[in-house]
């Protein structure tokens, strides 16, 4: 990925997040890199719980660590799963991300074999309800 954003070194981030995943249920393994405005990295990862809905996805772990750590400024967060392509975020992550992330922040959706798809916030969740819709 050419774009003058993305870094390669982020695809090796990315699986050291995922390798923090805790999924003794679906046995899926997600990593999320958070890379904020002075270039440090926030890991997130998949956290499960035998109440299923319970599970928190590594987007919203990696969000929720850095907003947690007064930490609110990024420039891309990366993804990485256990499938063969990129994978996407659910429906969920891409509201959280609407809420927390700018409109145009990059996405990198990325595989273990060094596959990049790049979308922004906007380009996952178009028309995405935010706090400007009850303005
Ligand atoms: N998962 C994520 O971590 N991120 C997503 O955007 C999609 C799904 C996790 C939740 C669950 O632990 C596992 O993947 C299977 O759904």
């Amino acid at each position: 990925m050419n774009d003058g954003i993305f870094k390669d070194e982020w695809l090796d981030e990315v699986i050291e997040a995922q390798s923090r995943a805790y999924t003794p249920y679906s046995k899926f393994n997600v990593g999320a890199l958070l890379v904020t405005e002075d270039d440090e990295y926030i890991y997130g990862a998949n956290i499960e719980n035998a109440a299923y809905p319970a599970t928190i996805c590594a987007e919203r772990s990696a969000l929720v660590s850095a907003y947690s750590n007064n930490i609110t400024k990024f420039k891309a967060i990366v993804v990485v799963t256990d499938a063969d392509g990129p994978a996407s975020p659910c429906g969920v992550c891409r509201q959280v991300m609407k809420e927390l992330c700018d409109d145009d922040m990059p996405v990198y959706l990325t595989s273990k074999s060094g596959e990049v798809i790049k979308r922004t916030v906007d380009d996952l969740l178009p028309l995405g309800f935010s706090g400007k819709d009850m303005d």
